[in-house]
């Protein structure tokens, strides 16, 4: 009995060893990213400006040349461009996702290395392509990004962004479990369900990456007002195909292959940029 007692234990023993090791890397890894927490950290006024970014993903092509633009606080910016043209790569480098490889990235004329990275990155949200839920309750996906976050609030955060009508027709509303062992949502509740998470953190700068989600034009109208809503007093970018976005922007970005092709208000690209024709008449 000894001997098979110790033999099961030496098996247990090397396979605990082996899981507390793997576990450990994760626990102990750093990343390369300076937190800079001596940075600056002031207030945000949501100022943005590219000067002649060129940004690669590690040591390949440019995914992004010669980039310059500048976006006033509280402005709305609509970025165009065809898939592949680097649109997300580009607003991911506003909150230091990825860092630039050449030129300059300014949010309230400070270079994004020189924020202190915390305070950067809670004034901005990005909703991404992929929205990403919790398998937990409704309240709790949206009071995400703010602990401690009454219910009081998160119902005012729904409300603006049209979401507050679908979780009550649910049995349970705001409790109800989403995901694996829940409900499954379609794609324009889930961004309404992210738009509500970003009013709650009520972010200085708002990124909405929209471009593949394909929605019914009943629900297409409800986003369109809570974007709308949450762009109200904040700079906010939107990717998008849907002209009815791109139309009442201040600033429109077009980007093809990788460079900004032509920029200005939808009337003026409308007149001057075969680019922008092309967008819309394909
Ligand atoms: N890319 C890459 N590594 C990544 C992400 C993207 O090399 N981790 C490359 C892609 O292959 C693409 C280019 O970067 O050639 C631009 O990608 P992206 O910015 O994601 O393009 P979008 O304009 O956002 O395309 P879509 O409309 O399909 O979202
Ligand atoms: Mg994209």
């Amino acid at each position: 009995f000894p001997t098979f007692a110790s033999l099961w234990a030496y098996s247990r023993i090397s396979l605990g060893l082996a899981g507390a090791k793997r576990i450990l890397e994760v626990m102990n890894r750093e990343n390369n990213l300076d937190q800079n927490a001596a940075g600056y950290a002031k207030p945000m006024r949501g100022e943005v400006e590219f000067r002649d970014v060129t940004f690669r993903y590690g040591e390949g092509e440019p995914v992004l040349e010669n980039v310059s633009f500048k976006v006033q606080p509280g402005q709305t910016v609509a970025i165009v461009g065809q898939t592949g043209a680097g649109k997300t790569s580009l607003v991911r480098l506003i909150n230091r996702t990825y860092d630039i490889s050449g030129g300059r990235v300014l949010v309230d004329g400070v270079d994004v290395r020189d924020w202190n990275l915390e305070n950067l990155r809670r004034n901005i949200s990005i909703i991404e392509q992929d929205i990403f839920l919790f398998s937990r309750s409704i309240s709790e996906n949206i009071a995400f990004g703010k602990p401690g976050a009454t219910q009081d609030e998160i119902e005012e955060a729904a409300k603006a962004a049209q979401a507050h009508e679908f979780i009550l027709s649910f049995a349970e509303g705001y409790a109800t479990v989403i995901g694996e062992r829940g409900v499954t949502l379609s794609g324009g509740q889930r961004q309404r369900l992210a738009l509500a998470r970003a009013f709650l953190t009520d972010p200085r700068i708002l990124m909405l990456d929209d471009s593949t989600s394909a929605i019914d034009s009943a629900t297409e109208d409800h986003i369109q007002r809570a974007i709308y809503a949450a762009a109200r007093g904040r700079t906010t970018f939107i990717i998008t195909h849907r002209l009815s976005q791109i139309r009442w922007a201040d600033l429109i970005l077009v980007i093809r292959g990788g460079r900004l092709v032509a920029s200005g208000s939808h009337e003026d690209l409308l007149r001057d940029s075969e680019a922008y024709r092309r967008i819309f008449s394909e």
